[in-house]
């Protein structure tokens, strides 16, 4: 094998979409998903690679720095990918520590083993650190966010990314890690966990239950099919320039209620239902404290520099989505059992 590469959090949403790709694409890389399996990280997203010969699944935690260690010095790891964090925003709101303990003790933990492992030779290493356009605050009706915009984050989730952020250059500017950074929008696709908006919404809408909208409905979300930032981290990862930051985005920007509305009619053709009757669903509820108004991406740099454009419109991306939802029931029932109900009651029930 030419190369072993780390992925963090490869069992998670986005990461699971990570680790296939490098994993089908390279096959004289030598793949290690570290993943500490907390209630977002799911085997079951890799069941179909996980006896590729080029790939390892370790369980464990990235806070834990002789994991890391050992990890380092049993192989001859020269790229990260760093995917693994909590990444739930209402969850930060009402539990925050774990994401200051994971987001950033974890990403500083990982930096100190790469750094301690490379030993100043960095020729042909990199440590790439996969964040969020979460990390610049909100926009108002106009403008983008691009790799220049001052960080401004609101939630405890978007506090400890864009803390894991500075820390990833500090480490760049300081000791000279070869790191690159990318801060994406929101993602939907094969694998989400139903408690991000398009799942649970997708979730509610077959089993008949409120489809809970937050506020007004009048938030506006950017968002990209996961296959596609899959295929941007690839590109950065080969190609993107060391100490650089990366934006990627769909030119895809829904208000959370017009998403709901589409999103309800492809439900009512594929269940096959009369139009409209799923919208009767949705239900308004107590808003998300601190809700972030608009998140836009000015995605022109990743396009001009690396070539790097979206491959599906949103209504191909979301109808593909719906598909792999309907015909994953077993999936779905496996991770909305058990701690999910108590989760979804806690989250959901007076709000
Ligand atoms: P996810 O919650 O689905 O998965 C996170 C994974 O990390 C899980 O497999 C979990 O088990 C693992 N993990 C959590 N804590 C860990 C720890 N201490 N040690 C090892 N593994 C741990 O998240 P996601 O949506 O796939 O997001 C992946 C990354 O991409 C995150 O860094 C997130 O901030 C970033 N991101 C997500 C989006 C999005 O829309 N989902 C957009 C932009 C950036
Ligand atoms: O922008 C990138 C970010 O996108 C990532 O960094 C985060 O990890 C990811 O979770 C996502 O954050 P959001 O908070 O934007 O995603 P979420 O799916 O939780 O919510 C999307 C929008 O829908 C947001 O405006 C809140 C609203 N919402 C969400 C839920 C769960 C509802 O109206 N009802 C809901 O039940």
């Amino acid at each position: 094998m030419k190369k072993t590469l780390l992925i963090t959090g490869g069992a998670g949403f986005i990461g699971s979409h990570v680790v296939r790709r490098f994993v089908t694409r390279y096959p004289d890389y030598h793949i290690i998903n570290l993943d500490k399996l907390t209630y977002a990280g799911n085997l079951e997203n890799l069941i179909d690679i996980k006896d590729a010969a080029n790939y390892t699944f370790a369980k464990g935690d990235i806070c834990d720095a002789e994991l890391l260690q050992k990890l380092f010095g049993k192989h001859n790891i020269t790229g990260v990918v760093h995917l693994a964090a909590e990444s739930h925003v209402d969850r930060s709101i009402a539990h925050p520590m774990e994401f200051i303990r994971t987001n950033i003790m974890g990403t500083v933990t990982l930096l100190n083993a790469a750094k301690s492992a490379w030993a100043n030779d960095y020729s042909d290493k990199r440590l790439y650190h996969i964040s969020t356009d979460e990390v610049y605050g909100a926009l108002g009706s106009t403008g983008f966010f691009t790799e220049e915009t001052r960080y401004n984050p609101h939630s405890p989730y978007s506090a400890s990314k864009a803390s894991s952020d500075h820390l990833v250059r500090a480490y760049h500017d300081t000791y000279g890690l070869p790191t690159v950074i990318s801060n994406c929008s929101n993602n939907y696709g094969e694998n989400h966990f139903p408690e991000k908006l398009i799942p649970l919404a997708i979730n509610n809408i077959k089993n008949g239950k409120p489809i809970p909208v937050y506020g007004k409905g009048e938030n506006v979300r950017d968002w990209l099919y996961v296959q596609d930032h899959a295929a941007a981290i690839d590109l950065i990862f080969h190609k993107g320039k060391i100490g650089e930051t990366y934006n990627i985005g769909g030119h895809n920007e829904w208000r959370n209620i017009d998403l709901i509305l589409l999103l309800c009619s492809l439900m009512d053709k594929k269940l096959g239902r009369p139009q409209g009757r799923s919208a009767e669903q949705i239900t308004y509820v107590t808003d998300r404290a601190g809700h972030d108004l608009r998140y836009a991406i000015d995605a022109s740099k990743i396009a001009r520099e690396l070539g790097w454009k979206p491959s599906v419109t949103f209504e191909q991306g979301l109808e593909k989505t719906v598909d792999w939802y309907l015909a994953n029931d077993e999936w779905l029932q496996h991770v909305v059992s058990g701690d999910y109900e108590k989760y979804y009651q806690q989250m959901y029930d007076g709000r």
